[in-house]
């Protein structure tokens, strides 16, 4: 089969994804002297990255001046259960000071102490106040002082709507990807000395998401293909507070900022619920424990209206709200004519982010697969079973620039770049032309990928979302595998040239990969451990406490593999106790289980 026409541009490094963490991989390898192709399947300034609204946590003592890296460490770890990858986080916890400290010398700009420090804001789970900010509007902010600073750095070239479809390897390395242009449908080979995966996460398989159209887990899909390992898939975080109401709103974030500057979740009762799931933490209680607390609620029959619960800031008032959660004030005055300096807001939990992700090298970012890298929400490992609010801004910055150096090094040290395989080409584009293929005869009639869409959100929101069991877990893997048959019949009318029906075929062939990562490894991890909720194993197990789980392609299979924690080392057990959430009687159950006192049932 030959290949039909391509464009080729040739780079040192191509970077998938032009959120935070691909921007950072890209100044990073721009700087370290390597030509750079940036592709974006969306516009430049455009991602998931804005989500992030509330801050960038780092331990600079700004505020609360008892905080520092190893507090951050230590919450970090507590709040992922202890499944992270230690030396990320100690990575990350040392140097996200640093990233941010750039950030503010690129021309980012952040609400102010009255000294004239960064403002730090308080968040989930963290012990101090640790969140820099500028209002609620940190990831976008974030996002504009990165794209200043790339279009600015020699070297890096952006490409905005084109699709990677494919990685093309020679041998064992990743030698460049394939994929096409979306405005015209040209076929398109980026020949690369290696590649970065900043692709961010995946949140589209769900009915409910902060997540806009861009999220189909495509770095993931492409990782897998080319052989790479996905970790901790089970975990995807349920963000507690989204919009539900108007319906053309559902799954819209609501800023956990809003609880960090002090709003109050009450149930239809007029209860402060919080108070009894998390006497401590409250409404700044982590994620996922507030996330079931609300469902539990809405399920015991004391939810809002629309199914939710109430976030009230009314008592903050009108200045202070207006000041410190502007987005949020507008968002509800456009979407849904409430004013939130009046009237409650109705909230509930959507899928916001994703733990699991590529399997890295904590140092490089390097996959198991030669020549590829992964950064941001794409990689897996730093949050565990569970991310703290606010690590993703700073985790972008860290391990964005990491994977962008050590993608420069690997592309640098192979001197020519590699060949490109016309087969593997060919094979891709017929793969990518199917589903505009007319020929098919009226007795099969095609599959249309956006009912194929709408079904899979079905299966995963109904039967893999915030609480699962044996039963739902496997009724949705049946989905998945149905849906999958189905998927090779996909067809759309139309051509190349701007057919966002032929784009939401590749996009549904990655979120069904993705998903059957997410319900098989759900599957395995028989307990409740963070974003995990088993309804039918609700403890936690002290052998999956040692174990993160990995899914690799076996051929045309997916397995998914036990792989063994790398044990916390002796010299970073200490700065736990530094937490002010550390109870050596709540311990998550795992590998430390042992040094403390014996974990009571139930904890
Ligand atoms: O609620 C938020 O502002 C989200 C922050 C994050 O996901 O880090």
């Amino acid at each position: 089969m030959t290949a039909e026409p391509y464009d080729t541009i040739d780079c040192d490094v191509l970077v998938v994804g032009a959120g935070g963490a691909g921007m950072r991989a890209a100044i990073a390898a721009a700087e370290a002297g390597c030509r750079v192709a940036v592709v974006t399947k969306s516009l430049l300034g455009k991602a998931h990255t804005v989500m992030a609204e509330g801050g960038i946590a780092a331990g600079l003592g700004n505020v609360d001046a008892e905080d520092g890296w190893e507090v951050h460490f230590a919450d970090t770890m507590l709040g992922g259960q202890l499944l992270n990858n230690w030396r990320m986080v100690e990575l990350f916890a040392r140097e996200v000071i640093d990233r941010v400290l750039e950030l503010e010398r690129w021309g980012g700009l952040f609400d102010r102490t009255d000294d004239g420090l960064i403002m730090q804001r308080a968040f989930g789970a963290h012990s101090w106040k640790r969140l820099c900010h500028v209002g609620d509007r940190t990831g976008l902010e974030l996002i504009r002082t990165c794209q200043d600073k790339l279009v600015h750095t020699q070297g890096a070239d952006v490409y905005m709507e084109y699709t990677l479809t494919s990685l093309l390897k020679d041998g064992d390395t990743v030698a460049g990807a394939v994929g096409y242009n979306r405005n015209d449908g040209g076929f398109v080979v980026f020949r690369a000395g290696a590649v970065v995966l900043g692709s961010g996460g995946w949140g589209r398989m769900y009915r409910t998401t902060s997540n806009s159209w861009e999220s189909t887990g495509d770095g993931a899909a492409l990782a897998y293909a080319a052989g790479a390992d996905l970790l901790d898939m089970e975990f995807v975080q349920f963000h507690p507070t989204g919009m539900i109401w108007p319906p053309g709103a559902r799954g819209i974030l609501v800023t956990e900022a809003v609880r960090g500057e002090g709003g109050y979740l009450y149930n239809s009762e007029g209860k402060r619920f919080m108070l009894e799931y998390d006497p401590a933490k409250k409404e700044l209680s982590s994620r996922d424990v507030v996330a079931r607390a609300i469902y539990k609620e809405v399920q015991a029959g004391r939810s809002t209206p629309h199914g939710g619960a109430y976030l009230d800031v009314r008592h903050l008032g009108a200045e202070r709200i207006k000041q410190k959660l502007p987005s949020m004030f507008e968002q509800f005055h456009a979407l849904a004519s409430v004013d939130i300096t009046r009237q409650p807001m109705e909230v509930g939990p959507t899928i916001h982010y994703t733990m699991g992700g590529v399997r890295v090298e904590a140092e490089t970012g390097a996959t198991t697969v030669p020549g590829l890298y992964a950064g941001g929400e794409a990689a897996g490992g730093l949050h565990g079973a569970n991310r703290l609010g606010g690590n993703s801004l700073g985790d972008i910055l860290v391990f964005g620039r990491r994977a962008g150096e050590a993608a420069a090094e690997f592309a640098r040290g192979q001197g020519a770049r590699r060949g490109i395989d016309e087969r593997q080409v060919a094979d891709e584009q017929a793969s990518l032309l199917r589903p505009l293929d007319g020929s098919q005869d009226g007795a099969t009639p095609g599959e249309n990928p956006y009912k194929l869409h709408e079904e899979l959100q079905a299966a995963m929101q109904d039967d893999a979302g915030i609480g699962r069991s044996e039963e739902s877990l496997q009724r949705s893997l049946a989905a998945i595998g149905e849906l999958g048959e189905r998927s090779r019949r996909m067809r759309v009318s139309g051509g190349r040239a701007l057919n966002p029906g032929w784009h939401t075929c590749r996009d549904v062939e990655n979120m069904l990969t993705v998903s059957e990562a997410i319900v098989r490894s759900a599957l395995e991890r028989r307990e409740s451990r963070g974003s995990q909720w088993r309804f039918d194993y609700t403890e936690q197990d002290v052998e999956l406490g040692k174990v993160n789980f990995v899914a690799r392609r076996d051929g045309d299979t997916m397995t998914v593999a036990r792989v063994p924690l790398d044990p916390l080392p002796e010299r970073l057990r200490p700065l736990l106790e530094k937490s002010r959430f550390y109870d050596p009687a709540k311990l998550p159950k795992g590998h430390l289980t042992p040094m403390g006192a014996a974990p009571k049932e139930g904890a």
